[in-house]
């Protein structure tokens, strides 16, 4: 089997992490890697802001509700993720994009979109860093926030970028797998079809 499947095969969301840091060369191939991520229109719009401070990234797991993991048994760790990296993504660079000559016929203004490509190509950038990160011998996770406004005062985020939510980087200590893996993955035929549904 190749690498590539290899990494896919590995990936899942690990939720601990031990304390040693990642390089920075190691962080900086990571988040080169995401910057390949596709985007519709070639626009562009995702960025990545790579926290390793570690008060900066207390007040992230603040933000990410680290006590209600803490609450059901979980380990800390958001906060003990060596490595943070919030996706963003910005609606407005689509419209802008979608608004030049070579795009004018795509009939896309603010709100004829077939599907929101901004959070499409921020899902394609977040899957990148993952597989990324299990591809440098790491571990990764992926959580969201009901509290992006705040993640974007402590981080200056502008305003037009909206943070889709954070990968947690790090080395993998044991961890409590999530309650949702209970449900079992769905079954091949419910979701793989060949030629028609
Ligand atoms: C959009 C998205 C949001 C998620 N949010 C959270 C989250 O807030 N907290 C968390 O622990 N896991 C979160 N997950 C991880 C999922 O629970 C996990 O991907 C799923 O259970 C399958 O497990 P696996 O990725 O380890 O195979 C999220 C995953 C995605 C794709």
């Amino acid at each position: 089997m190749n690498d590539f499947y290899n990494v896919v095969r590995k990936r899942r969301m690990v939720r601990n992490y031990t304390d040693e840091p990642v390089p920075l060369e190691t962080i900086n191939r990571i988040l080169e890697a995401a910057r390949k991520a596709p985007s519709a229109g070639f626009s562009q719009g995702q960025a990545m802001i790579a926290v390793t401070e570690a008060t900066q990234r207390k007040a992230i797991a603040k933000i990410a509700d680290e006590e209600k993991y803490l609450a059901r048994g979980m380990d800390p760790w958001i906060s003990r993720a060596p490595v943070h990296v919030i996706v963003c993504v910005s609606k407005k660079l689509y419209l802008e994009r979608y608004a030049e000559s070579d795009k004018k016929d795509t009939p896309q203004n603010d709100e004829n979109w077939p599907v929101p490509y901004w959070w499409v190509d921020a899902g394609a950038t977040m899957m990148t860093l993952l597989l990324s990160a299990v591809a440098e011998g790491l571990s990764a996770g992926f959580l969201g926030s009901h509290r992006m406004p705040e993640l974007q005062d402590i981080l200056g985020i502008p305003a037009h970028m909206k943070p889709i939510g954070i990968v947690t980087i790090g080395h993998p200590a044991p961890d409590r797998p999530s309650s949702s893996l209970s449900r079992g993955r769905r079954a091949v035929r419910e979701v793989i079809h060949h030629e028609r549904w």
